[in-house]
């Protein structure tokens, strides 16, 4: 070799040398492209390791890959605050002293807001709480459909319309993924009840299915371009949906094009090749208590971790799986804690609690008003008489996963004392006794709410100081515990538990100013409504509680909530329960499976009460204000629409009382004639406006043919029918103002 060349092989080698010894890894590099880093990290990492990153370590932690100095990743419930640290390998606390979070309005409440900048400022706060506690997976939110008041879990959710979950669940994602925390938008998907959730097969129709149940989904991974999903506990198609072909494999990722995580629900994975088929990449809680199945360690004996190294072994499934999960996992990891995110995140400031207060605000419902009994006048030093447990008992403290353990929660009495302060007098009496625990896996209340006393005695006091009162507000409804609104159990009816009906109805006669407030995630049953003047839906509000009823009741806050869902008068008047039906289905012969058929069909909520003719007590999307709205007549940028046109409609809305407030106004379309049966109307559009006395703010709407659009099951996909279309302008679903028809044309 002659010279040049020896030097110039000395010098190659140098150069790979250097770059080898020097080059930092691609995937370390946070401005490379997120598809280079995978790639990067992926080609580096053995079999072993790409086993490892795919299943829990922890009951809410799996590995990274140490070697490569990629960290562990975290998760944590959701959606409504940051869950305290657990142990490594049991549910009890981890007993740290810095764990305690802001609790935020449960998502009811959130979407009783139909205020999408709110949600995304509860995304952001809650974001930043997770990120502050070093989180890669905030395990929420869900939008699940609101079928049945029954369902336990209903409070953790967004209520019965996809338009409405849709628009709200958006900006939640984006908010908390702009912290570098990914979103677990759960549980996907049919997880309508609580009952049988491990065993419960829907059968379900796929018009059904597309134009209700998927939306909310949908519009997380496409618009949201949330980084994971939950799969749900239950069965579809008599697969279990954390390793469920058609709906992780076919519609989410091939369809919608999810690039992200699958995360199972905590147990619920069952088989190892469905699983490793059928679009699972990340699971956790199989065997929960960390005994069962492998004293030593469970872990090793998930599903996703020994069992399918044999299955490699075996030769009965290759690899290739294996490297689409790890891709989508550290495509994840990329995203959160090494995606170079600046900003450590922040935990209970004052800018989250302010957060969680103006969403109470909003998020309370004005249900009934009746002689301006609302808001509470404290002008003449009123005596005001305050009764019902949920006055005094935390409600951030169980309701399952969900639950917190929070650094500061004002409770509805304490935070009515604050408000009246001097200027009038507060008594409170408990008229009834509901449930006195106040425990969550170790988290205490630490209250002593035991009451010995007698339904009688109870009513009796409540009565006698009523009749002293200037007002009276009861605040009562449901509580977190088991059969309420509470994870893993649904309710046994409509009506309100501990007696509360007879209270009421005694509270009625004793004085005509009683305030109603009831906390609940799901419409109760309220037999007493006509004789009740004032009626408020004050949700779970989390730590502010206190202050944002207090807000509303003596009107700091003129309220601007709406339903989200539809409160039936009784039962039988939800589609899911007329006509006899078991919600629950039918079980199996010798077979742990509960068919459950949605013969409702897509005639859910306001669905079904407006097409079927069945009043409800309260309507979807109902709330009043301490003002009052005159809507204008809508104008449409045209009467003649093509598929590819918008249609511009603007309607003007003046406040015509004395207060500042806000009104959201709904639009509604109704296809005048179709070839499928349409619900009589369904949400397309939403504006809340913000309105000062006298003046008129006009709501303007963009409707394409998407809200035209009905899914065909035939064709498999959405048609607009040719034809006229209604646009109906209301305050509520049954409250319309105005009408205005247009025409979808054919293209020439
Ligand atoms: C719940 C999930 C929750 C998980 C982890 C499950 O039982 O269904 O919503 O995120 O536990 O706590």
């Amino acid at each position: 070799m002659n010279m040049k060349r020896m030097m110039l092989a000395a010098g190659s080698a140098i150069l790979l040398w250097s770059a080898v010894s020097f080059a930092s890894p691609i995937y370390l590099d946070v401005n490379a492209p997120l598809e280079q880093r995978v790639e990067d990290a992926l080609s580096r990492m053995t079999r072993d390791e790409k086993i490892a990153i795919i299943h829990a370590q922890s009951k809410f932690c799996s590995p990274g890959v140490k070697r490569l100095g990629i960290p562990d990743v975290w998760a944590t419930d959701g959606p409504h605050g940051i869950r305290p640290e657990v142990m490594w390998d049991e549910w009890e606390q981890a007993g740290w002293t810095n764990d305690s979070c802001v609790a935020f309005p449960a998502l009811t409440c959130l979407a009783a807001t139909w205020n999408p900048s709110l949600s995304a400022e509860y995304g952001n706060a809650i974001g930043e709480e997770a990120r502050f506690r070093k989180k890669n997976i905030l395990l929420g939110p869900g939008v699940n459909i609101y079928r049945t008041p029954l369902n336990g879990r209903n409070f953790e959710y967004m209520g019965e319309d996809p338009y409405l979950a849709s628009r709200m669940v958006v900006p939640y994602i984006k908010g908390v993924q702009k912290n570098g925390v990914a979103t677990c938008v759960k549980h996907f998907a049919l997880n309508n009840h609580e009952i049988n959730r491990h065993t419960t097969n829907v059968i379900i129709d796929d018009r059904t299915l597309h134009e209700l149940y998927l939306p909310a989904f949908k519009a997380a991974v496409q618009e949201g371009g949330t980084w994971t999903i939950m799969a749900a506990y239950n069965l579809y198609k008599d697969q279990h949906l954390c390793h469920n072909q058609y709906m992780l494999n076919d519609i989410l990722k091939k369809d919608w094009g999810f690039d992200g995580v699958v995360v199972s629900d905590w147990g619920g994975t069952h088989n190892t090749g469905e699983a490793v088929r059928n679009g699972l990449d990340l699971e956790f809680g199989s065997w929960t208590d960390g005994l069962s199945n492998g004293a030593s360690n469970a872990y090793d004996n998930y599903y996703l971790a020994n069992p399918y190294k044999e299955l490699i072994d075996s030769g009965e499934v290759g690899t290739e799986e294996l490297n689409d999960k790890a891709r989508r996992v550290l495509r994840m990891i990329f995203r959160t804690s090494m995606g170079g995110h600046s900003g450590f995140g922040s935990l209970c400031s004052e800018e989250h609690y302010d957060v969680a207060r103006r969403i109470g605000d909003e998020g309370i419902v004005l249900l009934k008003n009746n002689e301006g009994v609302l808001p509470v006048e404290l002008e003449f030093n009123p005596r005001i008489l305050v009764v019902g447990e949920n006055a005094i008992k935390m409600m951030t403290v169980g309701g399952g996963s969900s639950s917190l353990k929070v650094q500061r929660e004002l409770s509805p009495l304490d935070g009515i004392r604050k408000a009246v302060g001097s200027n009038g007098e507060v008594i409170y009496c408990r008229g009834y006794v509901g449930d006195v625990t106040g425990e969550y896996n170790g988290v205490v209340t630490g209250q002593d709410l035991s009451d010995s006393r007698s339904e009688d005695e109870l009513i009796a006091e409540a009565i006698e100081e009523a009749g002293k009162a200037d007002a009276v507000i009861f605040v009562g409804g449901l509580n977190k515990s088991a059969g309420q609104d509470c994870e893993d159990s649904d309710r046994e009816g409509l009506e309100l538990p501990y007696a509360q009906n007879r209270l009421i109805e005694a509270l009625s006669k004793a004085n005509k100013n009683l305030v109603v407030v009831n906390i609940s995630g799901n419409a109760v049953a309220m037999p007493w409504c006509e004789k009740v003047p004032a009626i408020l839906q004050g949700w779970y509000l989390g730590s502010e509680a206190g202050n944002s009823l207090a807000d509303v009741i003596f009107g700091k806050v003129n309220p601007s909530g709406k339903l989200p869902f539809t409160f039936p008068v009784k039962l039988t008047d939800v589609a899911a329960h007329s006509g006899g039906k078991n919600y629950l289905g039918k079980k199996r012969d010798n077979l742990d499976i509960w068919d459950a058929e949605y013969s409702d069909g897509i005639f859910v909520g306001y669905r079904h009460h407006d097409t079927h003719g069945v009043r409800p007590l309260f309507p979807f999307g109902h709330g009043l204000s301490y003002t009052t709205f005159k809507y204008g007549r809508p104008s449409l940028s045209s009467g003649i629409m093509t598929a590819e046109d918008k249609i511009e409609v603007k309607v003007p809305v003046t406040n015509t009382g004395k207060r500042a407030g806000a009104e959201t106004v709904q639009l509604y379309i109704s296809d005048v004639k179709s070839s499928l049966k349409r619900p009589k109307k369904e949400l397309k559009g939403f504006e809340k406006i913000y309105i000062q006395p006298g003046e008129t703010v006009v709501a303007t709407f963009s409707i394409d043919k998407s809200a035209l659009s009905f899914y065909d099951p035939q064709k498999k996909e959405w048609v607009a029918e040719p034809g006229k279309f209604e646009v109906l302008i209301g305050s509520s679903s049954a409250d319309i103002r105005s009408k205005a028809q247009f025409e979808l044309i054919k293209e020439m």
